[in-house]
């Protein structure tokens, strides 16, 4: 048996305006994981793969899934990159990354898989190649996607992207605390993305500004990310929310926690991934790590993860 696993992520800054070619900011989330699991089945049907992932109800043999089912488009394209074997397979997936929330589940369940795959047979996908196939799953869940998520999971470090070029990763000066607040409700990144499209198309100068101030403020917690200060951080968030907002893509219920991260002592928060729900995170000294967590409760959350960002 192989086991493979792959940690869940968040945006730190830039979304949205990353997919019209501004530079974004996203760190792995060590707390959450998906983990395939490999096995030869002995009792399979000869070089048939049989799929399960209890999670989302999936029980299937890879040559009953149709062409775009996401699943079997990694299984299908990471079996094409390696040697032709006999035996069937049984892979196994497990997560504790949630759907559609804006921290990374379906590009963590493509990395972890291809990786699964490759480790079973001898192999290793470097991060490059884990990326490239993850990336062609993410087409299938929205039309544009500027392949932030495929890149930080796959490379498992924080990254300064630029669609279409080499990620950077970052070296962090100092260490941060942050906490992720979820909403409960649903991010469906297709539409978040789409209906900043509309804008985009009905504005288009308007929405280029807002994407140059975006990137503007990437550019300044790169600098701070990689000579500090860290505290600086705080007020690029509440900067990077205010764009966000004026985009369509916050919700009365991300503000409600991005409001009672700020109020228990957070140094500034934002939401984090396509927006209208999912996920928010706040940066947070050591001090009020625990304030801000109780706030977030006591304002709805449905989940909070407490995470450090280092190298
Ligand atoms: C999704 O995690 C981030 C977005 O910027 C979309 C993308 O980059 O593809 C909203």
């Amino acid at each position: 048996m192989t086991r493979a696993q792959s940690p869940g992520k968040v945006i730190l800054f830039g979304e949205h305006a990353v997919v019209y070619g501004r530079p974004a900011i996203a760190v792995p989330v060590r707390e959450l994981h998906t983990t395939v699991e490999v096995t030869d089945f002995p009792d399979g049907r000869l070089g048939d793969v049989y799929l399960e992932s209890p999670a989302v109800g999936l029980q299937a043999w890879l040559t009953e899934l149709p062409e775009d089912d996401a699943v079997a488009r990694i299984t299908r394209s990471a079996l094409q990159r390696l040697p032709r074997r006999e035996p069937a397979l049984r892979i196994r997936i497990e997560s504790d990354i949630p759907i559609a929330s804006g921290l990374g589940s379906g590009a963590a369940v493509s990395v972890a898989l291809a990786r699964a795959l490759s480790q079973h047979v001898g192999l290793v996908f470097p991060a490059r190649v884990l990326s490239e196939l993850a990336f062609e799953v993410e087409k299938l869940h929205h039309g544009t996607p500027s392949g932030i998520d495929n890149t930080v999971i796959s490379h498992e470090k924080p990254v300064y992207f630029v669609r279409g070029k080499p990620p950077e990763t970052l070296v962090v000066r100092e260490p941060f605390d942050l906490v992720i607040g979820d909403t409960g409700i649903p991010a469906p990144t297709a539409e978040a993305v789409g209906s900043v499209r509309k804008r985009w198309i009905e504005d288009r100068r308007g929405m280029e500004r807002s994407f140059d101030s975006v990137g503007d403020v990437v550019r300044r917690a790169r600098a701070a990310i990689e000579a500090g200060p860290a505290s600086l951080l705080g007020s690029l968030m509440n900067e990077n929310q205010i764009l966000l907002q004026a985009m369509g893509v916050s919700s009365d219920e991300l503000d409600r926690l991005i409001s009672a991260a700020r109020l228990a002592g957070a140094l500034g928060a934002k939401l984090s991934g396509g927006g209208m729900g999912g996920n928010m995170i706040a940066c947070v000294t050591a001090d009020r790590i625990q304030p801000v967590v109780e706030a977030l409760r006591g304002a709805g959350a449905t989940r909070t993860i407490a995470t450090l960002v280092e190298p």
